[in-house]
């Protein structure tokens, strides 16, 4: 599907997001491995969430969905069962990487592989991790998807210091140490979101900078009601959408306001973002606000680099572009993992904003430009990437003209009805 966006000259309104995307795999995930029913509110009915939902059924989990809420009967830690097939996670990387840590311990086998998106992407950081906590876990030659897993009795509590920031990796790795004898223990240098230590209730520690998780293994997992926030990440897109086009009021409600999450909301305010949050509240451990945005003249001036990127990693795109319309020099730099994602994020925001008579410098590990007030509507690719599909139809409400973005219908991987809400304003 192709979507067309024009120019706009003012947008009104309120918008909804889906529930927040990590914490509806985590409430999942979690719910399954607890020791009775969960039931889950706010879930994300996006396909990245439903893959995790199809993959626990696979394995035995019953989840009943009614309206505006889910009931997950958890299995214990172990009340799984073999799937009869190979499980499939989609296009979602937090499906296969988290599950390949539930898996990891498990005392039958499973394979587990996605998309060719998917299949494409490193899954070394996990079999490393999981390899050495005794896990029989083997991808292809290059280490990538298909994952087969063997059964085991039991895995080996490990400390492991994180070579890259992510969020994925450390929770499969906490969620093997659920396996494993002893506590395992996850060193991080650079914080990375943190909803699985929080939605576990694991201990946290801070030590001359680096932040150290430990999980008990057969900690229990108790029985609770999870209510999922709207999702940040997703919020981004109408937040940028209402700073670059002129004489506009756009309201996000609902949304998660995890600290680990919130940079870009900092990130807009450095631009001279005009964003204002209400309504504050903490829900179900998680805090949450309104999020309102007016048109703001915005500028930059500046470099993302290392910690700021691992904050932002899913922002990037929609940073990319609110930065192409500002005055002032833009980078990001030590991102070489946003290469890794659901497409290559460098080479697909580069080629996009030079599409629109950007000038744009690559780099190994990131990119540069001297924003412009305009740029000019042209036909994009989403390269299949939902988050690159969603940033450009942003960038398409401030570009002169009209821009096409092809493959469009991949914005469902994590926020369906994007392409309404948009209508709507
Ligand atoms: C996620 C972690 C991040 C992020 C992804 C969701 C998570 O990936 O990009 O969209 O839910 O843990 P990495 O852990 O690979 O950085």
């Amino acid at each position: 599907m192709t979507q067309t966006v024009i120019h706009s000259k003012g947008l009104r309104g309120t918008v909804s997001v889906p529930g927040d995307k990590s914490i509806s795999h985590r409430a999942l995930l979690f719910a399954a491995l607890a020791e009775g029913d969960c039931e889950i509110t706010g879930l994300s009915n996006a396909a990245d969430p439903k893959s995790t939902m199809e993959c626990l059924r696979a394995i035995g989990v019953d989840i009943v969905e009614r309206d505006g809420s889910v009931t997950v009967r958890g299995k214990g830690l172990r009340g799984l069962s073999a799937p009869s097939s190979v499980l499939d996670a989609g296009n979602s990387g937090t499906t296969i990487r988290l599950l390949a840590g539930i898996l990891s311990g498990q005392r039958f086998a499973s394979e587990i592989t996605g998309d060719a998106s998917l299949r494409s992407r490193p899954m070394k950081r996990i079999i490393e991790p999981l390899s050495k906590m005794g896990a029989n876990i083997r991808g292809t030659q290059t280490f990538h998807a298909p994952l087969t897993i063997q059964a085991v009795s039991k895995l080996r509590s490990i400390s492991y210091e994180m070579p890259v920031a992510s969020a994925q990796v450390k929770s499969a790795i906490l969620l093997a140490g659920l396996y494993a004898e002893g506590k395992t223990i996850v060193v991080e240098k650079l914080p990375s979101r943190d909803h699985t230590e929080r939605m576990l209730g694991l201990d946290v520690s801070n030590n001359s900078g680096e932040r150290i998780v430990a999980v008990e293994g057969g900690m229990k997992i108790v029985p609770r009601a999870f209510v999922v926030p709207g999702d940040i990440s997703a919020a981004a897109f109408f937040i940028a959408a209402g700073l670059l086009v002129p004489t506009t009021e756009v309201v996000i409600k609902n949304v998660g306001l995890n600290p680990t999450r919130t940079a870009v909301l900092d990130i807009f305010k450095q631009m001279g973002g005009k964003v204002e949050i209400t309504n504050k509240r903490i829900v179900a451990g998680e805090p949450l606000g309104d999020v309102a945005v007016r048109s703001s003249d915005l500028h930059t001036g500046f470099e993302l680099r290392g910690e700021r990127v691992a904050a932002l990693i899913d922002e990037i795109p929609i940073l990319a572009v609110t930065a192409a319309f500002s005055k002032g020099v833009f980078a990001v730099r030590e991102a070489k993992d946003l290469r890794a994602k659901e497409s290559d994020r460098i080479k697909t925001i580069v080629t996009n904003l030079r599409a629109m008579e950007l000038e744009v410098e690559e780099y190994e590990d990131g990119f540069a430009f001297v924003g412009r007030e305009n740029l000019r509507g042209a036909s994009v690719e989403s390269y299949h990437d939902h988050r690159i599909a969603m940033a450009f139809a942003i960038a398409g409400l401030r570009a002169t003209g009209e821009t096409k973005i092809q493959n469009a219908e991949c914005a469902d991987i994590s926020f369906p009805g994007f392409w309404d809400e948009l209508k709507k304003l």
